[in-house]
């Protein structure tokens, strides 16, 4: 009898292929947007909130001629679509002086925007203003298990039969064993204990802040620091909006939560200046999202106006609410910024 073949891999390898190899799930027609929502999706005024930061990025340097918005794993262009069409009320001219780039690993969607263009790689010098919203999650990790002596050791998974089958590897060493000691200490700890491992989304952010000549690179996302990292780590699976067992086929989203504040240590050091962290709630407040009832007197003078501000407030909840997007880290990193842009 034939014995079934295997094929074993760590999880970074096979969800680089899983999502972005030929028929990866990230190529897929649907895009993002047709498995989860991100924050682009639930509300355009998330969009009128980047477009304020953008503003204030370009007050801080000193309104140049071209001010780039990088959009950095931009879905199908969502984001930038939606600052686009904000651009003409925009002060001081900045619309006519915005240049948006999406850059992303699918291919450029059709009848997207003719002045969006559309990389593989952020553009090299650009000064304005970068944001990646769940990008990072998305860069895959390997993952760490400690075993019955509680030794951290690669988890495997099965190439060949693509079914989630897992099994512990070698024990974790050398830049992976540094990077776990680190930042998400498993050695010694009681078995069954799992991390994932972040050093190529901290090389992979440091080099997109790297891209920026002057300007400000945000990371969003959903994160944990070193003080409470989850004990069975967060690789989990999305497919058509349902949280799924994560397998790495191309049919479903492969994502585990960002260790935020080792990205933030990356881009401070690739760009010599403090980085800062914030909740998205904070971040959102202080852009000027509002996210309170419109008085019930409007419904009487202007019921139009009071059930437009009424969906308004309902979509910043959304967006703020600290059992869901609210608690999204916002990563800040400036790069040649004469000062402070956005603080909680
Ligand atoms: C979860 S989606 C987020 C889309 C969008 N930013 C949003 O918030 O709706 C992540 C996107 O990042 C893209 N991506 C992942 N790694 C990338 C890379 N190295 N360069 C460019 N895009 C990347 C994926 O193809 C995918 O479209």
């Amino acid at each position: 009898m034939a014995s079934a073949k295997h094929e074993w891999s760590g999880w970074r390898t096979a969800a680089e292929r899983a999502l972005y190899g030929a028929g990866g799930f990230f190529r897929r027609p649907e895009g993002p947007a047709g498995h989860f929502r991100t924050s682009v999706h639930a509300s355009p005024l998330f969009a009128r909130a980047v477009a304020e930061l953008l503003t204030r990025v370009d007050e801080a340097l000193g309104r140049p001629a071209e001010v780039a918005l990088v959009d950095l794993g931009a879905g199908r262009g969502e984001l930038l679509t939606r600052v686009l069409a904000l651009a003409p009320g925009l002060p001081h001219g900045l619309g006519g002086r915005l240049r948006p780039y999406a850059v992303e690993r699918a291919e450029r969607p059709a009848g997207l925007d003719g002045r969006i263009a559309w990389l593989g790689t952020p553009p090299e010098g650009a000064t304005g203003l970068l944001f990646a919203n769940e990008w990072l999650d998305n860069v895959p990790v390997d993952v760490a298990e400690t075993d019955a002596d509680g030794v951290p050791r690669r988890v495997e998974v099965d190439l060949a039969s693509l079914d989630g089958a897992e099994r512990l590897g070698d024990p974790v060493d050398g830049e992976d064993a540094a990077w776990l000691a680190r930042w998400w200490p498993l050695a010694g700890a009681g078995p069954g204990l799992r991390a994932e491992i972040g050093h190529p989304r901290e090389a992979a952010w440091a080099q997109a802040v790297r891209s920026l000549r002057a300007g400000l690179a945000v990371a969003v996302d959903y994160a944990h620091e070193r003080a409470a990292r989850p004990p069975f780590g967060t690789l989990t699976g999305f497919r058509e909006g349902r949280e799924v067992r994560p397998v790495p086929d191309g049919t479903c989203d492969l994502t585990a939560h960002v260790a935020m504040d080792a990205c933030a240590a990356a881009s401070a050091a690739a760009s010599g200046s403090g980085s800062g962290l914030m909740t998205q709630r904070e971040a959102l407040r202080a852009l000027g999202l509002d996210a309170r009832r419109p008085p019930l007197a409007l419904a009487s003078t202007d019921p139009t106006a009071y059930v437009r501000a009424l969906s308004a407030a309902g979509e910043a909840a959304e967006l703020t609410d600290p059992g869901g997007l609210g608690a999204f880290i916002w990563l800040l990193q400036p790069v040649n910024l004469p000062h402070e842009v956005l603080r909680p």
